[in-house]
Formats: C-alpha cells, structure tokens, sequence
C-alpha cells in the first residue's frame, strides 16, 4: 500500500478521459447565464481524485464494458459528488471556506449561485446517465438512472447529509454512525461500482461480489476521511483540518479513538479485497483502488 495512486498508467488513461468526458459535459463558460456556469465549471474541473469514475472504470473494466460508456457513468457519480460538496461546505452545513486546495464555490462566487451550482450539477448528472448510447437495453439504461437516484436522495447521500447535521452535538452508537457514513458517503461509492458494472456485460451474476466490496469500500473511505481530518494539514488535504471535532461532529475518531478507527479501516480493506476473490486478477484494478483508498494521505 501506499498514500499516492499506486497505478499509474492506468490511472493516468482514465483520467484523461473523464476529464474530456466533464469537460464535454459542463456547458462553456462563456455561455449564458456565464456566472452560474463559470461556478459549475469551478466547482467540477478544479481538482478532485476522481475516486468515483476511477472506481466506475474499474468495475466496467473488469466486465469489459465499453470506455465511452465507462466515462458517462462515472462522470455522472462526480458531478452528484461535487454538487453534494458545494452544498457541504455551504454556511448552512459545514461553512467551510477551503474545498480541493482553492476557496469553496460559495466564497468564490456567492452564496446563492453555489446553491443553484448544486442544483444545476444534479440535473446534468441525470442527463448524461439519459444520453443515448449508455446501455443497448433501454430497461438496463433506467435502471441505472434510478441507481443514481436512490443513491443521491433522502435515502442515500441527501439522508446521510440530513442525519449528519442532525448529529452535531449528539453521541451516536457506532450502529447510527455506520449508517449516517454508509448513507452520506457509501451509496455514491457503491452507485459508481454498480453503474461501472451496468456498462458491461454479466453485471448480474457479478454484483453480490461487488456489493460486498463496495460495502466494504464505501464504508472505509469515510472511516479514513474521519481520520485525515485529524491527522493531516489542510495544505496537504486541500480542505480544512479539524473541522469535524471544532464543529463537534460525530466520527469514527470522536466515537472510537483513533486508533482503532485505524484497525477497522485495515478490516474493511481486507473484506473489500476477500469480496474480489471470485474475480481473481480481472479484479486487479478494483483491488488497487481499494489500497489507495485505505492508505490514502488526502
Ligand atoms: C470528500 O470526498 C467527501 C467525502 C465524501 C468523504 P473526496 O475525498 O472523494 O473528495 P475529492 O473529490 O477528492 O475532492
Ligand atoms: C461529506 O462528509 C460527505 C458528503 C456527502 C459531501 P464531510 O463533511 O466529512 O466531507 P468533507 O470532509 O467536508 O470533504
Ligand atoms: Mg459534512
Ligand atoms: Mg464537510
Ligand atoms: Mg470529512
């Protein structure tokens, strides 16, 4: 394992195509109305991993799934995400002033058009999942717009977000935490996993397999996130450090100590990797990406 993406050439690919994939999506700055679309541009094209696409790729892959396909779907996944982090840095959630090593969308262009930003992100999500040519099947292609939506919403990502802020303050039991971290954090991660798989062939008999891993996955990304707002400078993680105990959040860290937040990740990355063993080394990518995620430094 290692804090640095430990596959480079292949990360390397599939980065450039998802970036030209948003870059193809995101309407031109200079169109009208050319403030709210010069803010979604900054808010999308500005940094990020790409954990989701990364991951929608590597679940395809392994079920040879077209790549312009591959691109739609994960891009799809990163505009619901940097919607859902424009809206989480907003004064009304977690007023946070630094987002991927620059000022968030809401310092950066107002208040009310990070608000529109958000909302104008989800709708390009859900139509680049509707574009033809995403599925041969039209039944398949539905189904992959309602994935994303269940994901997103008041059962998913919104509901994790909801129980978040009703948390401040709270002690939750590790049984409230796992499900306010699978909500808010694990759906967009699983949804990127399954939608990647939706984009090949054989998906169906794949997905008890990748449904475990992305339990696994989804679950330790935030465990992980929990503990680098603790142990590392917001120079390095491009967002604000310690913002979860100044705002007295519930986390991994506050409810178990650090050390042991450190114990259950290393769990979840081995049952992420036993969950890909029936895939042997078609899941070499998938099993990398869960390293990275595990042993990620931002
Ligand atoms: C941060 O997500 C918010 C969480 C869901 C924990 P990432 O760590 O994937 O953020 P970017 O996209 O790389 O900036
Ligand atoms: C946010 O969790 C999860 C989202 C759905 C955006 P955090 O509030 O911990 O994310 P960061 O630490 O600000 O990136
Ligand atoms: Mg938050
Ligand atoms: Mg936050
Ligand atoms: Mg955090």
């Amino acid at each position: 394992m290692s804090g640095a993406l430990t596959l480079p050439s292949w990360s390397t690919a599939v980065l450039a195509e998802v970036e030209a994939e948003l870059e193809r999506l995101l309407p031109p700055a200079a169109q009208a109305p050319a403030h709210l679309h010069g803010a979604m541009r900054y808010a999308v094209l500005l940094g990020g991993k790409r954990v989701r696409p990364l991951l929608a790729f590597a679940a395809g892959e392994l079920l040879e799934a077209p790549r312009a396909r591959l691109a739609r779907a994960g891009c799809a996944v990163e505009l619901i995400h940097a919607y859902s982090l424009v809206h989480d840095d907003m004064p009304c959630m977690d007023n946070d002033v630094l987002r991927r090593g620059k000022p968030t969308v809401h310092v950066a262009w107002g208040e009310a058009t990070a608000l529109l930003v958000g909302d104008a992100l989800q709708s390009l999500a859900f139509d680049a999942l509707g574009q033809p040519g995403l599925a041969d099947d039209a039944a398949v292609q539905l189904s992959m717009v309602r994935l994303l939506a269940v994901a997103s919403g008041s059962a998913g990502m919104a509901g994790g977000q909801a129980i978040d802020l009703d948390s401040v303050g709270k002690r939750l039991t590790r049984e409230q935490l796992e499900t306010m971290h699978r909500a808010k954090t694990g759906a967009l991660l699983r949804a990127a996993i399954l939608l990647g798989a939706a984009c090949g062939s054989g998906s169906v008999e794949a997905q008890p397999a990748l449904e475990r891993y992305a339990a696994a996955i989804g679950l330790a990304f935030q465990v992980v996130d929990d503990i680098l707002d603790v142990e590392t400078d917001s120079a390095v993680l491009g967002k604000t450090a310690g913002k979860d105990a100044e705002q007295d959040k519930p986390t991994y860290v506050s409810i178990l100590g650090l050390d042991t937040s450190k114990a259950l990740a290393r769990d979840l990355h081995g049952e992420a990797l036993a969950a890909l063993a029936p895939f042997g080394q078609r899941a070499l990518r998938l099993r990398q990406l869960a390293d990275f995620i595990v042993a990620r430094k931002f």
